[in-house]
């Protein structure tokens, strides 16, 4: 111990970001900064990294289920990413006799490895700049014939690109519609599950240590991608074979050292690097706080019967974590942005550029106006959007108000409505309306009570549903007599058990569906909110794009020193930075690296959060740790550095300077997770799972050897 944290002392002279990249930055990975990375220290080329003529590391890295980040480890498709990022997918295996969330799930040979429907992985084959093409003719469109006219080019662009049937051509704009991107994206469906660790060690610390470092989390799981007999993407079967992919990544046993050069390959959600200051300030001061206020309220509640009832922790597993996920990100983005004095600085920024450009100032002195003029339409759209989005009966509400009028207006034909009863299926298979009706009581009058222009709310909302007490008796009397919550019956058929019957007869399903309570309630919210606050929103909305796109532009013609990124958007990116700890606050040091000693040092038998398996204590207390320890004689765990990432990021690959894969991407330290907005170099940091620890888990805790047989394993 003594010797880690003389270490960790010495290492925190390096601090200073020795690099340019002052605002963070996520790149295409076509027009990556090759000098500025080779300084750093990397030893491969842009050309290794991304190439359409010859296999690259871009051939190993996928968008995982739309959502996360993924890549190939094998020869024989093996697919690395986050547990969270699996974690639908292992609940969806699990049972209460069966319990893989608990613990864990290992194939042991390619027979075992599970299937899982609708589960897709996205390859990018090629990425072009089509911005001349896109924005031909458009210089002097405004308003709607300039979205019709992008429109009709980019229908023009793809219909002048021939594709494989597997393939897409998705088109993105960047720097708020002053460029954009064609992807070509292949996307393979039969992927199945490998391994992954018991909860306890994946999601170890679970909602406590989320987004917090130091961490010790085994954030990991295994899939394999499955392709026809001519390694082409096609539709789940038993005859399918494991995919060869063109390039698959080396994994790499090597001690991390601090500034090491390290780059992050993956697919970043969203970011908004550059919105005014004022958009800032709205989100510190009023959206966010709204949005965690309503996340309170839910997750306290099926907390509490979740802590209580097996059942139901497995049924909300997945939907907990990911309520809860973004309602502690939005706390640490507000604290880091206040602490960080955010706001003041981007002013200042904003300032300096307004006196050398007039054109400038005065499209941010419009922001100013229209960011202020939407604020209240903003809050309120949080409020709603988020009670919802919570309550699960209000969401199954506008599920079925949206089907009927889809089925009003025409439009419901046999493969929607197919594709709506198997969505209904998936959301009653893990939904508990007795818990929810709970849920609802609570956000209903949450919601009644802050909002505070009368016109918000439907007539007589306060009075009817102010109160929580009073709510809940009503709703969950209403909820047992519901389709929609699968309690009441419709002809003798529940949604839950007979979807079919209860579909069969549509204008019955209607009728019955116009008198449904829920139904009423939501449409009343609804059309309230669309009329007072949703069109409101969106006139102010149109306006800003328009400005943001002037601004975006105006910003790089006057702070020519500024190397721009263009903000995330699920597009594949490339950030890079060094292996490193950080001094978030006084006289705090942050270590770069974790060790097993710290999950033991975190052990709290039986806890939900902290309990480690028996089987990891026996490993730790015999120090049979292998090939699998570092320079300490302790086995890493998770590591930082300076990249920039962001959702969507998860499972991305970390990579070293010779793009041997290093660490796994999942989370960012709680001092930093502001990034999103405000990217500061002494704060962000990237947390990785260390891929020692994953070989160690799975060689020692799984004995699933034939996994590391097939892996390429530098030492
Ligand atoms: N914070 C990470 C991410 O944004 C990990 C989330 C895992 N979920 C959780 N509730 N622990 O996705
Ligand atoms: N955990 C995040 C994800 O699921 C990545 C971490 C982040 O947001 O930085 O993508």
């Amino acid at each position: 111990m003594i010797k880690r944290t003389f270490l960790t002392a010495a290492a925190f002279l390096t601090f200073s970001i020795a690099f340019g990249q002052q605002y963070g930055g996520m790149w295409i990975p076509t027009e990556l900064n090759e000098k500025e990375m080779k300084e750093m220290g990397m030893k491969i080329s842009a050309k290794d990294i991304f190439n359409i003529q010859k296999p690259s590391i871009k051939d190993a890295v996928v968008q995982f289920n739309g959502g996360c980040t993924a890549e190939i480890i094998s020869p024989k498709g093996l697919l690395l990413t986050n547990h969270h990022c699996g974690y639908d997918q292992i609940q969806s295996h699990s049972t209460v006799e069966n319990d893989l969330l608990t613990n864990g799930f290992w194939a042991t040979n390619p027979g075992e490895e599970l299937p899982n429907p609708g589960v897709t992985v996205d390859f990018i084959v090629d990425i072009q700049d089509v911005s001349s093409f896109i924005l031909k003719g458009t210089e002097n469109l405004t308003g709607k014939e300039l979205e019709d006219k992008i429109t009709t080019n980019i229908n023009a662009y793809k219909a002048s690109k021939k594709t494989e049937d597997y393939q897409k051509i998705v088109i993105k704009p960047v720097y708020y519609g002053n460029k954009y991107y064609a992807y070509v994206i292949e996307t393979f469906k039969d992927i199945r599950l490998v391994g992954a660790p018991p909860s306890a060690i994946g999601k170890f610390g679970s909602d406590t240590d989320n987004w917090v470092w130091p961490r010790h989390t085994g954030d990991f799981s295994m899939f394999r991608i499955y392709a026809d007999k001519n390694n082409k993407p096609a539709e789940y079967s038993k005859d399918n074979i494991p995919f060869t992919p063109k390039y698959f990544l080396p994994v790499s046993l090597k001690d991390k050292k601090e500034n090491d050069f390290t780059f992050i390959f993956g697919f970043p959600g969203r970011t908004q690097e550059y919105l005014p200051s004022i958009a800032i300030e709205k989100i510190v001061n009023e959206t966010d706080p709204a949005m965690i206020s309503v996340r309170d309220v839910a997750l306290k509640t099926l907390n509490e019967k979740m802590r209580t009832d097996n059942a139901t922790r497995i049924k909300y597993a997945s939907k907990y974590a990911r309520v809860a996920n973004y309602w502690k990100k939005w706390q640490g983005e507000v604290e880091g942005l206040k602490k960080s004095g955010a706001i003041a600085k981007k002013r200042e920024y904003e300032k300096s550029l307004a006196t050398k450009n007039p054109d400038l100032a005065s499209t941010l002195s419009q922001l100013e106006r229209l960011y202020t003029a939407q604020a209240p339409y903003s809050l309120n759209r949080a409020y709603y959007g988020e009670v919802t989005r919570n309550s699960e009966t209000l969401r199954l509400a506008g599920y079925y108000y949206n089907y009927i009028n889809a089925a009003e207006k025409g439009k419901m034909t046999d493969d929607n409505e197919k594709r709506f009863k198997e969505m209904l299926t998936e959301f009653y298979k893990d939904y508990d309306a007795q818990l929810d009706a709970k849920v609802t009581s609570q956000l209903l009058a949450l919601y009644a009570g802050v909002t505070k222009n009368p016109e918000f709310l439907p007539k007589n909302f306060k009075n009817n549903y102010g109160n929580e007490s009073a709510n809940f008796p009503k709703i969950e009397n209403w909820s047992l007599n519901s389709i929609i919550t699968g309690r009441a019956t419709l002809n003798e058929a529940t949604v839950y058990s007979d979807i079919d019957k209860v579909f069969a007869d549509r204008s019955a399903l209607i009728s019955a569906l116009k008198k449904d309570p829920f139904l009423a309630l939501y449409t009343q919210l609804r059309d309230t909110y669309m009329n007072s606050t949703e069109n409101q929103y969106q006139e102010e909305q149109i306006k800003i794009d328009a400005l943001q796109k002037k601004y975006m532009a105006e910003l790089m013609a006057t702070d020519k020193d500024r190397k721009f990124f263009p903000d995330a958007n699920s597009t594949l990116r490339v950030a890079y930075g060094k292996v490193q700890g950080s001094n978030p606050r006084d006289a705090v040091y942050y270590g770069y690296q974790t060790h097993l000693s710290g999950v033991m040092e975190k052990y709290i038998p039986g806890d939900y959060e902290f309990n480690v398996p028996q089987k990891l204590i026996q490993l730790y207390n015999t120090k049979d740790y292998g090939i699998y320890k570092d320079g300490s004689n302790d086995v890493p765990v998770n590591f930082t550095a300076t990249n920039h990432t962001t959702g969507g990021n998860s499972g991305s690959p970390a990579l070293d300077a010779e793009g041997n894969l290093i660490g796994l991407n999942f989370d960012r330290q709680w001092e930093g997770t502001m990034s999103d907005l405000n990217f500061d170099p002494k704060l962000c940091r990237n947390i990785m799972v260390d891929t020692k620890y994953i070989l160690f888990i799975i060689d020692r805790y799984a004995n699933a050897k034939w996994l590391l047989d097939e892996m390429k394993i530098v030492k």
